[in-house]
């Protein structure tokens, strides 16, 4: 029987998950994979406040260098999330040469590449499943699955908090803010929720993907990200009417040696295979030589899905034994690509405007945005209120994103015919 020592330093909803999930399947992993994980100690801050009857003898601390230190330790599983102490924590651990697991998505994506270097030094394992979609193998899909595939494009919905809020606000006739508190019931949010809501955690995630697929770490202060808190009703009811859906999406592409990377909410074709993962579930789409197109789909938030990554994560560790030279492909840049600044892309958007319901407010909006060189679509006003600012709808042509942002800055202007903010959501085929 291999029996592998580990040190939980983490003992939240991830944590306890993976302890609870650990303990019901002990004989199968034993019978299965002749292994026997042992929670040699567990570190969490506030561990008197929790349920420590699963621990059963494990050691309880709220010490992390107790498991730094302890030589018995095999694997130091990190799961407090954040860039501290956690990034000191899998430095020290890989110093003291033990193999990491982590779920850390923001500190992989900032601190992956010398992470990496570091344990590739080390001759120690660094595993992170866990870190996008939760227990849906994305990782393991790209750098294992699909290895040898050249990558061109990626679309991904990998925040469950964000897709659920939008999915209930389709479905059900509640607020952004019921929908976030349901959320954060079922466990899928962060301790900070907005991270999920300002699209941060895509962003952090799609930095993860984006150096799997392409083979370059793009710094996440350079993608673009927009969340999803000015998503109201009308847009989503707006979209519905055109027969599409907003999500909040992750892209990435790849065009020569040039990538570009950005998270925002986007209106796709209902009949897109993105356009159906709904609820928690995460989705991500790939476009790869030679397979061609690729859908991965799962639970991508809460204990146990993350808890399953992280069982999985385990197993591949116990299977590689002392062979640290199994590092999958993930330890070297391999290209050298530019990232493409946001403004020079083309995109078609949908504009809202709210605004008074007198004649010639059309004709000045239209005005400015010819003025900047962006074709219109379609316009659309169903709600006739001359009383209070009313929804007008409008579907550009495609357009630079620096002349859209001229024209909507512009037309802010206007307070006396525009009541609040423009809201501009990006439209994309998929194609
Ligand atoms: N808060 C994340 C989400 C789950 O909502 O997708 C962990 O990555």
């Amino acid at each position: 029987m291999n029996k592998i020592n580990i040190g939980l330093i983490g003992y939240g909803v991830v944590g306890q998950g993976l302890v609870k999930l650990v303990n019901k399947r002990r004989r199968y992993l034993r019978s299965k994979f002749q292994v026997e994980f042992i929670f040699k100690t567990v570190c969490d801050r506030s561990l008197d406040k929790k349920d420590k009857a699963p621990l059963e003898t494990a050691k309880c601390t709220n010490d992390f260098r107790e498991i730094l230190n302890d030589p018995e330790i095999d694997v130091v599983v990190e799961l407090i999330g954040g860039m501290n102490p956690a990034k000191t924590i899998i430095e020290e651990a890989l110093k003291n040469k033990k193999d990491v697991i982590t779920a850390n998505k923001e500190l992989i994506a900032n601190c992956g590449k010398e992470l990496f270097a570091l344990a590739k030094a080390q001759r120690c394992h660094l595993y992170f499943e866990s870190s996008v979609g939760g227990g849906m193998p994305i990782i393991q899909m790209i750098t294992e699955g699909v290895a040898g595939n050249t990558f061109y494009k990626l679309y991904a919905i990998i925040n469950g908090t964000c897709n659920f809020i939008l999915t209930e606000m389709t479905k059900k006739d509640i607020s952004f803010s019921q929908a976030l508190e349901e959320a954060q019931k079922r466990g899928y949010a962060e301790s900070n929720p907005t991270l999920d809501v300002s699209g941060m955690d895509s962003t952090h995630k799609l930095a993860i993907l984006a150096y799997l697929a392409f083979g370059k770490f793009i710094p996440v202060k350079e993608i673009y990200t927009e969340g999803i808190t000015h998503i109201s009703h009308d847009d989503i009811e707006y979209a519905e009417s055109m027969n599409l859906a907003i999500k909040l999406l992750a892209i990435a592409k790849r065009e020569n040696d040039e990538l570009e990377a950005h998270v925002y909410p986007t209106l796709i074709p209902k009949d897109h295979p993105l356009a159906s993962i709904n609820g928690v579930f995460n989705g991500v789409y790939l476009t790869a030589n030679p397979l061609g197109d690729l859908l991965l789909s799962g639970e991508g938030a809460g204990a146990m899905s993350a808890a399953s990554g992280v069982l999985s994560d385990l197993l591949n560790l116990a299977s590689q034994g002392d062979d640290a030279d199994f590092h999958r492909n993930i330890f070297s840049e391999g290209a050298d690509l530019k990232v493409r600044p946001l403004d020079s892309i083309k995109t078609r958007f949908y504009l809202r405007f709210m605004c008074i319901d007198k004649p010639g407010v059309l004709a000045k909006l239209t005005g400015v945005l010819g003025e900047h060189e962006i074709g219109i679509n379609s316009v659309s006003q169903r709600v006739h209120n001359r009383a209070s600012a009313v929804p007008v709808i409008m579907l550009t042509d495609y357009t630079t994103e620096q002349n859209l942002r001229m024209a909507l800055t512009k037309i802010q202007e206007f307070g006396d015919i525009i009541k609040s903010k423009p809201v501009a959501i990006r439209m994309e085929n998929l194609t």
